[in-house]
């Protein structure tokens, strides 16, 4: 039975007092009674505050990205040996924000999914189209080629350690959601992928979707049979709409 997920990226926001307050705020609400995991991804300078404000809760923190080198001369990069060391196991690849302004590239996420699955983190794998490839009908084609080209390396056993995320970059960040009929058919698409890999891999994957997930929107999306739980950005920033998310997948 796969993991039902919903997870806050909080991208480039909140300084350390933000942070614990935003915390503070979610766990007033006892989240620990929720069926499903909540992750939050804060900035890589509070990981270690999230972590021990975290400590006794259901809460995982992530970090939103991640080297792959073990270690070296790479100034202002993060290994994942340094993400272990403050207890974070659990790692976002391949946002479309690393993607189209840092310049990642699916052989260079390849790269990094190798390096955090031999580190045993569990990776949460971003990937989705482009407007123009929706409007061309490429989105299948492109989104097959994230997954292949990022992914199929990684041996079957690995792939309990692998969330996909999809996000149609048209969606992130600007009110305009994929619709619930549209997740859904690029959801069933991605897990007829995956069948490439096994029928349990298919099956087991959790598939979130993300891209301007609201409150107000959450639990239809949710409610689609191959859409798992979501990746928030934006509404992940005030604790009542998280958790309001949150509960939209109960
Ligand atoms: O990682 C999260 C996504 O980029 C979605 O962001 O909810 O602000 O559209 P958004």
């Amino acid at each position: 039975m796969r993991k039902k997920i919903v997870a806050g990226n909080w991208k480039m926001n909140n300084d350390l007092q933000e942070t614990e307050t935003l915390l503070d705020e979610i766990l007033a609400t006892k989240p620990e009674f929720t069926t499903a995991k909540i992750v939050v991804a804060p900035g890589f300078v509070n990981l270690q505050a999230a972590v021990a404000k975290t400590h006794n809760s259901n809460i995982i923190v992530a970090a939103q990205n991640m080297h792959q080198a073990e270690s070296g001369a790479y100034t202002g990069e993060v290994s994942a040996d340094m993400l272990k060391g403050i207890k974070v196991n659990t790692v976002i690849l391949g946002h479309s924000e690393r993607r189209a302004y840092f310049g990642e590239t699916n052989a260079l996420l390849a790269e990094k999914v190798t390096t955090a699955l031999k580190h045993n983190f569990t990776v949460i794998f971003c990937f989705g189209e482009e407007l123009a490839d929706r409007q061309s009908s490429n989105h299948f084609n492109l989104v097959e080629s994230q997954i292949r080209e990022g992914l199929f390396h990684i041996p079957q056993a690995e792939w309990n350690n692998i969330v996909l995320a999809y996000e149609p970059v048209w969606a992130i960040g600007t009110g305009e959601t994929a619709s619930p009929e549209q997740a859904q058919e690029m959801h069933a698409f991605i897990r007829n992928l995956l069948k490439e890999v096994s029928a349990e891999v298919a099956e087991n994957t959790s598939i979130l979707y993300g891209g301007s997930v609201k409150p107000a929107n959450a639990k239809e999306i949710f409610s689609k049979p191959d859409v798992d739980g979501g990746l928030i950005g934006g509404a992940s920033l005030k604790a009542s709409d998280f958790l309001e998310i949150v509960k939209g997948i109960e």
